[in-house]
């Protein structure tokens, strides 16, 4: 992913004085100004099954797309279906299947889907692009988060593992039911608590797993953060198996990835793959100021999977992380 990063690159930096954000500082989707104080939020996200229920899979891809709208403070819109199906398996009914559960999510999110376009592929794809809007003061990017602010994650992590583990036939039905819960669970009331409570910085937790993700934030806002290990919410079942060795191959590549800007203290190794997992639609992670934090956990109270206080940002180096 880190090397996919890179491909896009080149493509920056971009002139026109309307781009609020763009690629260049990994924030979770593109910024156009529309000039009345109000700004356009797009994005797009598509990936190939992770679960072998296409329902289940067109649900979670949904819910992962709709995450980097919430996750910039915006409110979803619209969405057009991305699809990838090998041509001679049409007939089985799969793809009405995906279909069906990227609708099911998109109704829930209140996002009607206008459209769309299929390809035939040998691997099966599905996604959505994401049309929002944000009022620009209310826009939440990455880059200000400032020393003193809490850290606050909404999902536990762990879907990475257990994803992995689900393709080897080694989870079972409740561990695996739990982790599709959360996958498939919406950013929406997170996104809705932070914009009320007004936040200082966002992201959504998704292929980088949480460290990696933090550090990008960290980075673009200039700053560093402890990290409190134990206080990190993790899914039933999800440090079992990691034991068991059902790790993904990007969950290892993100935690050599981050490793030369953290200290792991004393966190053993189970709980640097956990914490470096690749999830899939995982939770907001939010910067929040001390004295809001009290009020921010308030309005998430009984409405998203986790609200726990995981760290907090330091005056260090950007993108530094120390664990404790
Ligand atoms: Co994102
Ligand atoms: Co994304």
């Amino acid at each position: 992913m880190a090397e996919l990063a890179q491909v896009l690159r080149p493509l920056l930096p971009v002139e026109d004085p309307n781009v609020l954000v763009d690629a260049s500082t990994g924030d979770d989707a593109a910024v156009y100004d529309l000039g009345d104080g109000r700004a356009l939020v797009v994005t797009v996200d598509f990936f190939t099954p992770l679960v072998d229920d296409p329902y289940d899979f067109g649900r979670i891809a949904a819910a992962n797309a709709l995450s980097d709208i919430y996750a910039m403070g915006s409110r979803p819109l619209f969405a057009l279906n991305l699809l990838g199906f090998p041509r001679d398996l049409l007939h089985e009914g799969l793809v009405e299947e995906i279909l069906r559960g990227g609708a099911a999510v998109a109704r829930n999110a209140g996002v009607p889907i206008l459209g769309g376009h299929t390809v035939d592929d040998v691997e099966p794809k599905y996604g959505l692009v994401v049309v929002g809007e944000v009022e620009r003061e209310r826009l939440v990017s990455n880059s200000g988060a400032r020393p003193g602010d809490a850290l606050v994650l909404t999902k536990p992590l762990g879907t990475g593992i257990i994803a992995t583990a689900i393709k080897a036939g080694a989870a079972s039905g409740e561990v695996a039911e739990a982790a599709v819960h959360s996958m498939t669970a919406l950013n929406r009331s997170a996104a809705d608590a932070m914009t009320a409570t007004g936040v200082s910085a966002a992201t959504d937790v998704t292929g980088y797993g949480l460290l990696g993700h933090l550090r990008n934030l960290l980075r673009q806002s200039g700053v560093g953060a402890d990290v409190y290990v134990d206080d990190v919410p993790e899914l039933e079942g999800a440090r079992a198996l990691a034991e068991a060795g059902h790790i993904p191959g990007g969950t290892k590549r993100n935690l050599e990835d981050v490793t030369p800007d953290v200290d792991f203290g004393d966190a053993g190794e189970l709980d640097q793959l956990l914490l470096a997992d690749a999830q899939t639609s995982g939770g907001l992670l939010i910067a929040v100021a001390p004295e809001k934090l009290e009020e921010l956990l308030d309005r998430l109270d009984g409405k998203t999977l986790a609200r726990a206080v995981v760290g907090r940002v330091i005056d260090a180096p950007a993108g530094m992380i120390h664990l404790h």
